[in-house]
Protein backbone atom coordinates (compact mmCIF):
# COMPACT_ATOMS: atom_id res chain seq x y z
CA UNK A 1 0.00 0.00 0.00
CA UNK A 2 1.46 2.95 -0.79
CA UNK A 3 -1.75 5.08 -0.42
CA UNK A 4 -3.48 6.62 2.65
CA UNK A 5 -7.10 6.76 2.41
CA UNK A 6 -6.91 7.18 -0.97
CA UNK A 7 -4.04 9.47 -1.17
CA UNK A 8 -0.40 9.09 -2.78
CA UNK A 9 2.16 9.48 0.10
CA UNK A 10 4.29 11.68 -0.68
CA UNK A 11 7.37 9.45 0.21
CA UNK A 12 6.20 7.04 -3.17
CA UNK A 13 7.71 10.04 -5.35
CA UNK A 14 11.17 9.60 -3.83
CA UNK A 15 11.38 5.18 -4.12
CA UNK A 16 7.77 4.11 -4.98
CA UNK A 17 8.52 4.40 -8.92
CA UNK A 18 9.85 2.10 -12.04
CA UNK A 19 12.53 4.40 -12.91
CA UNK A 20 16.65 4.56 -12.06
CA UNK A 21 16.40 7.12 -9.89
CA UNK A 22 13.66 5.54 -7.60
CA UNK A 23 16.12 2.18 -7.73
CA UNK A 24 19.18 4.19 -6.69
CA UNK A 25 17.29 5.25 -3.44
CA UNK A 26 16.05 1.96 -2.40
CA UNK A 27 19.03 0.86 -3.12
CA UNK A 28 20.73 3.59 -0.67
CA UNK A 29 18.38 3.34 1.87
CA UNK A 30 19.14 -0.62 1.79
CA UNK A 31 22.27 -0.02 2.82
CA UNK A 32 21.66 0.99 6.07
CA UNK A 33 20.24 -2.53 6.56
CA UNK A 34 16.63 -2.08 5.76
CA UNK A 35 14.94 -5.05 4.40
CA UNK A 36 13.01 -4.11 1.03
CA UNK A 37 9.65 -4.27 2.70
CA UNK A 38 10.62 -2.19 5.42
CA UNK A 39 9.90 0.70 3.93
CA UNK A 40 8.03 0.62 0.48
CA UNK A 41 4.10 1.72 0.70
CA UNK A 42 4.55 2.35 4.49
CA UNK A 43 4.79 6.48 6.01
CA UNK A 44 8.02 7.61 6.59
CA UNK A 45 7.41 9.34 9.77
CA UNK A 46 10.92 12.03 10.08
CA UNK A 47 12.01 12.31 13.40
CA UNK A 48 13.48 16.15 13.79
CA UNK A 49 16.27 15.42 16.44
CA UNK A 50 17.89 18.63 18.34
CA UNK A 51 19.76 16.33 20.26
CA UNK A 52 23.17 17.98 20.83
CA UNK A 53 26.39 17.86 23.35
CA UNK A 54 26.36 21.71 22.46
CA UNK A 55 22.96 21.99 24.25
CA UNK A 56 22.54 20.08 27.54
CA UNK A 57 18.57 20.76 27.62
CA UNK A 58 18.01 18.44 24.80
CA UNK A 59 21.28 15.97 25.53
CA UNK A 60 18.52 13.34 26.26
CA UNK A 61 16.76 12.93 23.20
CA UNK A 62 18.35 10.44 21.40
CA UNK A 63 16.75 8.08 23.81
CA UNK A 64 13.19 9.85 23.18
CA UNK A 65 14.03 9.56 19.71
CA UNK A 66 14.27 5.86 19.64
CA UNK A 67 10.96 5.43 21.94
CA UNK A 68 9.18 7.58 19.29
CA UNK A 69 10.53 5.05 16.99
CA UNK A 70 8.99 1.82 18.44
CA UNK A 71 5.43 4.10 18.35
CA UNK A 72 6.14 4.55 14.53
CA UNK A 73 7.09 0.90 14.09
CA UNK A 74 3.96 -0.69 16.06
CA UNK A 75 1.80 1.50 13.97
CA UNK A 76 3.40 0.13 10.86
CA UNK A 77 5.01 3.69 9.45
CA UNK A 78 8.65 3.61 8.95
CA UNK A 79 11.03 6.40 11.16
CA UNK A 80 14.07 7.88 9.75
CA UNK A 81 15.72 10.33 12.08
CA UNK A 82 18.03 12.94 11.06
CA UNK A 83 19.28 15.68 12.60
CA UNK A 84 19.22 19.75 12.64
CA UNK A 85 21.31 22.31 14.28
CA UNK A 86 20.41 22.57 17.90
CA UNK A 87 20.36 25.96 20.07
CA UNK A 88 22.02 25.45 23.54
CA UNK A 89 20.66 28.84 25.48
CA UNK A 90 23.95 28.83 27.48
CA UNK A 91 26.39 27.68 25.59
CA UNK A 92 25.66 30.16 22.22
CA UNK A 93 27.16 33.68 21.16
CA UNK A 94 26.15 35.99 20.73
CA UNK A 95 22.43 34.31 21.09
CA UNK A 96 20.33 31.80 20.05
CA UNK A 97 17.98 34.30 18.92
CA UNK A 98 20.18 35.20 16.29
CA UNK A 99 19.83 31.23 14.84
CA UNK A 100 16.54 30.73 15.30
CA UNK A 101 15.29 31.55 12.55
CA UNK A 102 18.40 29.55 10.79
CA UNK A 103 17.46 26.82 12.98
CA UNK A 104 13.67 27.21 11.23
CA UNK A 105 14.98 27.35 7.58
CA UNK A 106 17.15 24.18 8.54
CA UNK A 107 13.89 22.50 9.67
CA UNK A 108 11.76 23.67 7.31
CA UNK A 109 14.26 22.59 4.18
CA UNK A 110 14.81 19.51 5.95
CA UNK A 111 11.39 18.09 6.19
CA UNK A 112 11.13 19.65 2.48
CA UNK A 113 13.63 18.46 0.79
CA UNK A 114 13.32 14.51 2.17
CA UNK A 115 11.32 11.68 1.45
CA UNK A 116 8.83 11.98 4.52
CA UNK A 117 5.30 11.58 4.82
CA UNK A 118 5.19 13.00 8.58
CA UNK A 119 7.38 14.28 11.30
CA UNK A 120 8.33 14.31 15.05
CA UNK A 121 9.75 17.31 16.28
CA UNK A 122 12.20 16.66 19.63
CA UNK A 123 12.44 19.88 20.97
CA UNK A 124 12.94 21.41 24.67
CA UNK A 125 15.52 24.04 25.29
CA UNK A 126 14.43 27.41 24.64
CA UNK A 127 14.68 28.74 20.90
CA UNK A 128 14.16 24.78 19.65
CA UNK A 129 10.55 24.47 20.20
CA UNK A 130 9.31 27.80 18.34
CA UNK A 131 12.17 26.82 15.61
CA UNK A 132 10.68 23.36 15.18
CA UNK A 133 6.69 24.82 14.98
CA UNK A 134 7.97 27.82 12.51
CA UNK A 135 9.66 25.30 10.53
CA UNK A 136 7.15 22.82 10.63
CA UNK A 137 4.48 25.55 10.07
CA UNK A 138 5.99 26.26 6.79
CA UNK A 139 6.68 22.78 5.37
CA UNK A 140 3.12 21.89 5.95
CA UNK A 141 2.90 17.99 6.31
CA UNK A 142 1.73 16.15 9.29
CA UNK A 143 3.94 16.90 12.13
CA UNK A 144 3.37 16.57 15.70
CA UNK A 145 5.94 17.86 18.80
CA UNK A 146 7.39 15.88 21.44
CA UNK A 147 9.45 17.82 23.93
CA UNK A 148 11.80 16.46 26.11
CA UNK A 149 10.46 18.15 29.51
CA UNK A 150 12.05 19.88 32.61
CA UNK A 151 14.98 18.90 34.61
CA UNK A 152 14.31 17.12 37.89
CA UNK A 153 14.05 20.03 40.63
CA UNK A 154 17.62 22.02 41.67
CA UNK A 155 18.38 21.07 45.03
CA UNK A 156 21.19 22.79 47.43
CA UNK A 157 20.82 21.67 51.41
CA UNK A 158 16.96 21.34 52.60
CA UNK A 159 16.43 24.20 49.32
CA UNK A 160 14.89 23.14 45.95
CA UNK A 161 16.61 25.72 43.52
CA UNK A 162 14.85 26.72 39.63
CA UNK A 163 17.05 27.46 37.39
CA UNK A 164 17.79 30.60 36.59
CA UNK A 165 15.30 32.39 38.81
CA UNK A 166 17.15 30.83 41.89
CA UNK A 167 20.23 31.21 40.63
CA UNK A 168 20.05 34.92 40.20
CA UNK A 169 19.27 35.63 43.48
CA UNK A 170 21.75 33.26 45.13
CA UNK A 171 24.48 34.91 42.88
CA UNK A 172 23.48 38.40 44.24
CA UNK A 173 24.46 37.01 47.55
CA UNK A 174 27.87 35.61 46.33
CA UNK A 175 28.93 38.85 44.28
CA UNK A 176 28.02 40.60 47.67
CA UNK A 177 30.17 38.29 49.86
CA UNK A 178 26.72 36.67 51.56
CA UNK A 179 27.89 33.39 50.00
CA UNK A 180 30.91 31.13 50.00
CA UNK A 181 32.95 29.99 47.20
CA UNK A 182 32.31 26.60 48.44
CA UNK A 183 28.97 27.03 48.63
CA UNK A 184 28.85 28.58 45.43
CA UNK A 185 29.74 25.15 44.09
CA UNK A 186 27.58 23.22 45.98
CA UNK A 187 24.96 25.41 43.88
CA UNK A 188 26.56 24.64 40.63
CA UNK A 189 26.69 21.11 41.59
CA UNK A 190 22.57 20.99 42.73
CA UNK A 191 20.98 23.45 40.25
CA UNK A 192 20.83 21.66 37.26
CA UNK A 193 20.51 17.48 38.45
CA UNK A 194 19.36 15.79 34.88
CA UNK A 195 19.00 16.36 31.17
CA UNK A 196 16.03 18.66 30.30
CA UNK A 197 14.98 21.94 29.75
CA UNK A 198 14.87 24.68 32.47
CA UNK A 199 12.64 24.09 35.87
CA UNK A 200 10.89 27.23 35.76
CA UNK A 201 7.96 28.86 33.74
CA UNK A 202 11.18 30.16 31.47
CA UNK A 203 10.69 30.29 27.84
CA UNK A 204 11.34 26.57 27.18
CA UNK A 205 8.34 25.72 29.95
CA UNK A 206 6.56 27.99 28.23
CA UNK A 207 7.11 27.38 24.46
CA UNK A 208 7.14 23.31 25.07
CA UNK A 209 3.55 24.16 27.21
CA UNK A 210 2.37 26.22 24.15
CA UNK A 211 2.90 23.95 21.34
CA UNK A 212 0.71 21.72 23.60
CA UNK A 213 -1.88 24.83 24.00
CA UNK A 214 -1.55 24.99 19.97
CA UNK A 215 -2.75 21.48 19.88
CA UNK A 216 0.78 19.99 18.60
CA UNK A 217 1.31 17.41 21.24
CA UNK A 218 -0.73 14.62 23.21
CA UNK A 219 -2.48 15.56 25.59
CA UNK A 220 -0.31 16.26 28.77
CA UNK A 221 2.75 16.25 27.14
CA UNK A 222 4.91 18.94 27.63
CA UNK A 223 5.29 18.64 31.11
CA UNK A 224 6.56 15.23 32.16
CA UNK A 225 9.91 15.79 33.60
CA UNK A 226 12.91 14.61 31.16
CA UNK A 227 14.05 11.69 33.31
CA UNK A 228 10.47 10.49 33.99
CA UNK A 229 9.79 7.29 32.05
CA UNK A 230 6.67 8.99 31.09
CA UNK A 231 8.04 11.23 28.81
CA UNK A 232 9.31 7.80 27.31
CA UNK A 233 5.91 6.45 26.75
CA UNK A 234 4.32 9.76 25.47
CA UNK A 235 7.26 10.16 22.95
CA UNK A 236 5.97 5.97 21.46
CA UNK A 237 2.48 7.30 21.46
CA UNK A 238 3.22 10.02 19.68
CA UNK A 239 5.30 8.21 17.02
CA UNK A 240 1.87 5.77 16.70
CA UNK A 241 -0.12 8.88 16.47
CA UNK A 242 2.57 10.49 14.15
CA UNK A 243 1.54 7.30 11.38
CA UNK A 244 -2.01 8.39 11.76
CA UNK A 245 -1.93 12.06 11.34
CA UNK A 246 -0.55 11.29 7.84
CA UNK A 247 -3.22 8.66 6.94
CA UNK A 248 -5.93 11.49 8.16
CA UNK A 249 -3.81 14.03 6.33
CA UNK A 250 -3.75 16.27 9.42
CA UNK A 251 -1.73 19.14 8.93
CA UNK A 252 -0.36 21.61 10.97
CA UNK A 253 -2.21 24.68 9.08
CA UNK A 254 -5.16 22.82 10.22
CA UNK A 255 -3.84 22.64 13.72
CA UNK A 256 -2.57 26.23 14.21
CA UNK A 257 -5.05 27.99 13.32
CA UNK A 258 -5.83 31.83 14.32
CA UNK A 259 -7.98 30.60 17.53
CA UNK A 260 -5.32 28.29 18.26
CA UNK A 261 -3.33 30.74 18.37
CA UNK A 262 -5.49 32.92 20.66
CA UNK A 263 -5.34 29.45 22.76
CA UNK A 264 -1.73 29.81 22.77
CA UNK A 265 -1.74 33.82 24.32
CA UNK A 266 -4.64 33.41 26.32
CA UNK A 267 -2.78 29.97 28.56
CA UNK A 268 0.71 31.88 27.97
CA UNK A 269 -0.83 34.58 30.03
CA UNK A 270 -2.73 31.84 32.79
CA UNK A 271 0.62 30.18 33.22
CA UNK A 272 2.38 33.52 33.82
CA UNK A 273 4.70 32.40 30.49
CA UNK A 274 7.91 34.34 29.37
CA UNK A 275 7.87 37.01 27.49
CA UNK A 276 9.70 36.05 24.94
CA UNK A 277 6.42 33.77 23.78
CA UNK A 278 5.19 37.11 22.31
CA UNK A 279 7.67 36.97 19.96
CA UNK A 280 7.85 33.63 19.04
CA UNK A 281 3.99 33.13 18.92
CA UNK A 282 4.35 36.52 16.30
CA UNK A 283 6.94 34.54 14.52
CA UNK A 284 4.61 31.06 14.34
CA UNK A 285 1.60 33.22 13.04
CA UNK A 286 3.41 35.04 10.30
CA UNK A 287 4.57 31.68 8.91
CA UNK A 288 1.06 30.67 8.91
CA UNK A 289 -0.24 33.70 6.84
CA UNK A 290 -2.14 35.10 10.25
CA UNK A 291 -2.14 38.72 10.95
CA UNK A 292 -1.69 38.44 14.70
CA UNK A 293 -1.06 41.79 16.09
CA UNK A 294 0.68 42.93 19.49
CA UNK A 295 -2.35 44.13 20.79
CA UNK A 296 -4.14 41.03 20.82
CA UNK A 297 -2.02 39.80 23.58
CA UNK A 298 -2.86 42.58 25.88
CA UNK A 299 -6.48 42.63 25.00
CA UNK A 300 -6.19 38.51 26.02
CA UNK A 301 -4.16 39.44 29.28
CA UNK A 302 -6.95 41.65 30.48
CA UNK A 303 -9.33 38.88 30.68
CA UNK A 304 -7.20 36.20 31.74
CA UNK A 305 -6.46 35.38 35.15
CA UNK A 306 -3.16 33.89 36.15
CA UNK A 307 -3.03 31.06 37.86
CA UNK A 308 -0.10 28.86 37.73
CA UNK A 309 2.06 29.48 40.64
CA UNK A 310 5.21 28.57 39.26
CA UNK A 311 8.85 30.35 39.55
CA UNK A 312 9.67 32.95 38.52
CA UNK A 313 6.64 34.56 38.95
CA UNK A 314 4.92 32.05 41.78
CA UNK A 315 6.72 29.81 44.19
CA UNK A 316 6.67 26.50 43.24
CA UNK A 317 8.98 24.51 40.19
CA UNK A 318 7.82 22.34 36.96
CA UNK A 319 8.14 19.56 38.78
CA UNK A 320 5.71 20.21 41.11
CA UNK A 321 3.43 21.78 38.24
CA UNK A 322 3.31 18.33 36.46
CA UNK A 323 2.17 16.79 39.83
CA UNK A 324 -0.77 18.69 40.42
CA UNK A 325 -1.94 18.10 36.87
CA UNK A 326 0.20 20.07 34.94
CA UNK A 327 -0.73 22.33 31.33
CA UNK A 328 -4.21 19.81 31.20
CA UNK A 329 -5.50 20.96 34.41
CA UNK A 330 -4.77 24.42 33.91
CA UNK A 331 -6.80 24.71 30.53
CA UNK A 332 -9.61 22.97 32.24
CA UNK A 333 -9.83 25.47 34.46
CA UNK A 334 -9.66 28.25 32.01
CA UNK A 335 -12.25 26.20 29.33
CA UNK A 336 -14.51 29.02 29.24
CA UNK A 337 -11.96 31.75 27.52
CA UNK A 338 -10.44 29.21 25.18
CA UNK A 339 -11.73 28.00 21.68
CA UNK A 340 -12.94 24.89 22.65
CA UNK A 341 -13.65 23.48 19.90
CA UNK A 342 -10.51 23.20 17.60
CA UNK A 343 -8.76 19.92 16.41
CA UNK A 344 -5.70 18.91 17.90
CA UNK A 345 -2.94 16.13 16.97
CA UNK A 346 -5.10 13.91 18.87
CA UNK A 347 -7.58 13.85 16.52
CA UNK A 348 -10.18 15.24 19.23
CA UNK A 349 -11.05 18.32 20.10
CA UNK A 350 -8.82 20.45 23.00
CA UNK A 351 -12.32 20.43 25.11
CA UNK A 352 -12.34 16.68 24.38
CA UNK A 353 -8.72 16.41 25.34
CA UNK A 354 -8.80 18.46 28.58
CA UNK A 355 -12.40 16.85 30.30
CA UNK A 356 -10.99 15.15 32.37
CA UNK A 357 -8.06 17.06 33.98
CA UNK A 358 -7.83 17.22 37.51
CA UNK A 359 -5.78 19.33 39.50
CA UNK A 360 -4.63 17.56 42.53
CA UNK A 361 -2.76 20.40 44.30
CA UNK A 362 -4.70 23.74 44.05
CA UNK A 363 -2.03 25.94 45.79
CA UNK A 364 0.02 25.08 42.32
CA UNK A 365 -2.70 25.70 40.58
CA UNK A 366 -5.28 28.02 41.35
CA UNK A 367 -8.70 28.51 40.28
CA UNK A 368 -10.29 31.70 37.98
CA UNK A 369 -11.83 32.67 41.07
CA UNK A 370 -9.06 33.03 43.20
CA UNK A 371 -6.16 33.52 41.30
CA UNK A 372 -2.55 34.80 41.73
CA UNK A 373 -3.54 37.84 39.50
CA UNK A 374 -6.75 39.21 38.07
CA UNK A 375 -4.89 39.46 34.94
CA UNK A 376 -2.30 37.85 32.44
CA UNK A 377 1.57 37.71 33.12
CA UNK A 378 2.33 39.76 30.40
CA UNK A 379 1.13 42.62 29.38
CA UNK A 380 1.95 45.39 26.33
CA UNK A 381 2.87 48.62 26.71
CA UNK A 382 3.12 52.06 24.38
CA UNK A 383 3.98 55.70 24.51
CA UNK A 384 6.44 57.79 23.22
CA UNK A 385 9.31 55.24 24.39
CA UNK A 386 7.16 52.53 22.40
CA UNK A 387 5.59 53.39 19.32
CA UNK A 388 5.94 50.17 18.28
CA UNK A 389 4.79 48.49 21.60
CA UNK A 390 7.19 46.91 24.69
CA UNK A 391 6.44 44.19 27.03
CA UNK A 392 6.51 43.78 30.70
CA UNK A 393 5.70 40.51 32.82
CA UNK A 394 3.58 42.34 35.42
CA UNK A 395 3.30 39.17 37.64
CA UNK A 396 7.33 38.65 37.76
CA UNK A 397 7.46 42.70 38.75
CA UNK A 398 7.34 44.46 42.40
CA UNK A 399 3.95 45.82 42.85
CA UNK A 400 4.95 49.20 44.17
CA UNK A 401 6.85 49.89 40.63
CA UNK A 402 4.41 48.63 38.44
CA UNK A 403 3.12 53.17 38.82
CA UNK A 404 6.41 54.59 38.49
CA UNK A 405 8.21 58.29 37.69
CA UNK A 406 12.07 58.35 38.05
CA UNK A 407 15.17 59.66 36.18
CA UNK A 408 16.90 57.73 33.77
CA UNK A 409 20.90 56.57 34.20
CA UNK A 410 21.56 55.17 30.92
CA UNK A 411 24.27 52.51 30.11
CA UNK A 412 24.58 53.11 25.72
CA UNK A 413 25.76 49.73 25.45
CA UNK A 414 25.67 46.59 27.05
CA UNK A 415 29.15 46.19 27.43
CA UNK A 416 28.99 49.78 29.48
CA UNK A 417 26.97 47.99 31.74
CA UNK A 418 28.93 45.62 32.70
CA UNK A 419 32.05 47.95 33.19
CA UNK A 420 29.57 49.92 35.58
CA UNK A 421 27.23 48.02 37.23
CA UNK A 422 29.40 46.38 40.10
CA UNK A 423 31.47 50.43 41.02
CA UNK A 424 30.19 51.66 44.30
CA UNK A 425 29.51 55.20 43.28
CA UNK A 426 27.31 54.56 41.02
CA UNK A 427 24.94 57.25 40.79
CA UNK A 428 21.70 55.35 41.29
CA UNK A 429 18.43 55.65 43.85
CA UNK A 430 16.07 53.35 44.67
CA UNK A 431 13.74 55.33 41.97
CA UNK A 432 16.44 55.58 39.39
CA UNK A 433 15.16 53.90 35.93
CA UNK A 434 18.24 52.05 34.04
CA UNK A 435 17.54 52.58 30.75
CA UNK A 436 19.92 49.68 28.02
CA UNK A 437 20.52 50.97 24.40
CA UNK A 438 21.73 48.82 21.77
CA UNK A 439 20.54 45.77 22.59
CA UNK A 440 17.43 44.88 19.79
CA UNK A 441 17.55 42.40 16.43
CA UNK A 442 20.51 45.07 14.69
CA UNK A 443 21.79 47.20 18.06
CA UNK A 444 23.20 43.94 19.92
CA UNK A 445 23.01 42.39 17.41
CA UNK A 446 20.70 39.54 17.69
CA UNK A 447 18.08 40.44 20.36
CA UNK A 448 19.97 38.74 23.23
CA UNK A 449 18.45 38.41 26.82
CA UNK A 450 20.08 41.21 28.05
CA UNK A 451 17.24 42.86 29.30
CA UNK A 452 17.59 41.91 33.14
CA UNK A 453 20.07 44.22 34.01
CA UNK A 454 21.84 43.19 37.29
CA UNK A 455 20.91 45.02 40.23
CA UNK A 456 23.86 47.71 40.85
CA UNK A 457 26.26 46.36 44.00
CA UNK A 458 25.42 49.91 45.04
CA UNK A 459 21.88 49.53 45.40
CA UNK A 460 21.98 45.79 46.76
CA UNK A 461 24.74 46.92 49.48
CA UNK A 462 21.59 49.09 50.50
CA UNK A 463 18.94 45.96 50.93
CA UNK A 464 17.19 47.43 47.42
CA UNK A 465 16.11 44.50 45.09
CA UNK A 466 14.31 45.71 42.00
CA UNK A 467 14.08 49.35 40.14
CA UNK A 468 12.44 49.87 36.89
CA UNK A 469 15.00 48.47 34.15
CA UNK A 470 14.11 49.49 30.48
CA UNK A 471 15.96 48.18 27.25
CA UNK A 472 15.21 46.68 23.85
CA UNK A 473 16.51 43.32 24.47
CA UNK A 474 14.68 40.43 25.24
CA UNK A 475 14.76 38.54 29.12
CA UNK A 476 15.47 35.05 30.10
CA UNK A 477 12.08 33.15 30.50
CA UNK A 478 13.67 32.96 34.16
CA UNK A 479 13.99 36.07 34.91
CA UNK A 480 12.00 38.20 37.09
CA UNK A 481 11.53 42.14 38.35
CA UNK A 482 10.55 45.66 37.01
CA UNK A 483 11.78 45.13 33.78
CA UNK A 484 10.44 46.62 30.44
CA UNK A 485 11.50 44.41 27.41
CA UNK A 486 11.12 44.21 23.41
CA UNK A 487 11.09 47.90 23.00
CA UNK A 488 10.30 48.88 18.95
CA UNK A 489 11.41 50.32 17.06
CA UNK A 490 14.85 49.47 18.97
CA UNK A 491 17.08 52.06 19.52
CA UNK A 492 19.95 50.74 17.13
CA UNK A 493 17.41 52.17 14.25
CA UNK A 494 16.94 55.24 15.51
CA UNK A 495 13.98 54.39 18.05
CA UNK A 496 12.94 56.54 20.89
CA UNK A 497 14.77 54.96 23.37
CA UNK A 498 18.03 55.83 21.19
CA UNK A 499 16.88 59.58 22.20
CA UNK A 500 17.16 59.15 26.64
CA UNK A 501 19.39 60.69 28.22
CA UNK A 502 21.09 60.69 32.04
CA UNK A 503 18.43 62.62 33.92
CA UNK A 504 15.90 62.42 31.49
CA UNK A 505 12.47 61.32 33.57
CA UNK A 506 10.55 58.14 32.95
CA UNK A 507 7.01 57.19 33.66
CA UNK A 508 6.19 53.70 33.72
CA UNK A 509 2.02 52.88 34.33
CA UNK A 510 1.37 49.49 33.92
CA UNK A 511 -1.95 50.01 34.63
CA UNK A 512 -2.48 52.37 32.04
CA UNK A 513 -0.29 49.97 30.01
CA UNK A 514 2.14 53.52 29.11
CA UNK A 515 5.83 53.74 29.01
CA UNK A 516 6.87 57.67 28.55
CA UNK A 517 9.87 59.25 28.04
CA UNK A 518 9.34 63.02 29.91
CA UNK A 519 10.48 65.92 27.53
CA UNK A 520 8.96 68.13 25.24
CA UNK A 521 8.21 66.42 21.70
CA UNK A 522 10.51 68.80 19.74
CA UNK A 523 13.20 67.78 21.92
CA UNK A 524 12.48 64.29 21.42
CA UNK A 525 12.38 64.90 17.50
CA UNK A 526 15.76 67.05 17.88
CA UNK A 527 17.89 64.23 19.53
CA UNK A 528 16.35 61.59 17.03
CA UNK A 529 17.39 63.84 14.00
CA UNK A 530 20.94 63.54 15.25
CA UNK A 531 21.05 59.81 15.78
CA UNK A 532 23.46 57.88 13.11
CA UNK A 533 23.40 54.31 13.22
CA UNK A 534 26.41 52.45 13.89
CA UNK A 535 28.12 50.58 11.00
CA UNK A 536 26.15 46.57 10.77
CA UNK A 537 27.87 43.92 12.60
CA UNK A 538 28.14 41.63 10.06
CA UNK A 539 29.19 42.09 6.34
CA UNK A 540 29.17 38.73 5.38
CA UNK A 541 27.04 35.31 5.93
CA UNK A 542 24.42 34.40 7.83
CA UNK A 543 25.01 37.67 10.40
CA UNK A 544 24.69 39.89 7.00
CA UNK A 545 21.56 37.77 6.18
CA UNK A 546 20.25 38.40 9.28
CA UNK A 547 20.71 41.81 9.28
CA UNK A 548 19.38 42.60 6.30
CA UNK A 549 15.54 40.69 6.79
CA UNK A 550 15.29 40.41 10.65
CA UNK A 551 12.10 42.18 11.88
CA UNK A 552 11.35 44.36 14.93
CA UNK A 553 10.07 42.41 17.75
CA UNK A 554 6.58 43.33 17.46
CA UNK A 555 6.54 41.22 14.21
CA UNK A 556 7.98 38.40 15.87
CA UNK A 557 12.19 38.94 14.62
CA UNK A 558 11.30 36.75 11.76
CA UNK A 559 13.20 36.94 8.49
CA UNK A 560 10.86 39.01 5.79
CA UNK A 561 11.24 36.69 3.21
CA UNK A 562 9.92 33.75 5.53
CA UNK A 563 6.53 35.24 6.73
CA UNK A 564 3.38 33.52 4.43
CA UNK A 565 2.45 35.83 1.84
FE1 LIG B 1 17.92 25.25 27.98
FE2 LIG B 1 17.04 26.85 30.05
S1 LIG B 1 19.05 26.65 29.21
S2 LIG B 1 15.94 25.57 28.76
Amino acid sequence: MSTTNGRKLRSKEWWGQRNYESFTRRAWLRSEGFAADAFQGKPVIGICNSWSELNNCNAHLRTVAEAVKRGVWTAGGFPLEFPTISLGEVFMRPTTMLYRNLMAMDVEESIRANPIDGVVLLCGCDKTTPAQLMGAASADIPAIVVPGGPMLSGQWKDRELGSGTDGRKLFDLFRTGRLSEEEWSEIEGGISRSAGHCTVMGTASTMTSLAEALGMTLTGCANVPAPDSRRLTMAELSGRRAVDLVREDVRPSRIMTRQALENAITVDMAIGGSTNAVVHLLAIAGRLGIDLKLDEFDAISRRTPYIANVKPSGEYLMEDFYYAGGLPAVMREILPLLHGDVLTVTGKTMAENVSKAECCRPEVIRTQAEPLNKEGGTVILYGNLAPDGAVIKQTAASPHLLQHRGKAYVFETYEQMRAQIDSGDLPVTQDTVLVMKNCGPHGAPGFPEWGHIPMPKALLNRGISDVVRISDARMSGTSFGTVVLHVAPESGIGGPLAAVQNGDEIDLDVEGRRVELRIPAEELERRLKAFRRAPPHYDRGYGRLFLEHVTQANLGCDFDFLRKV
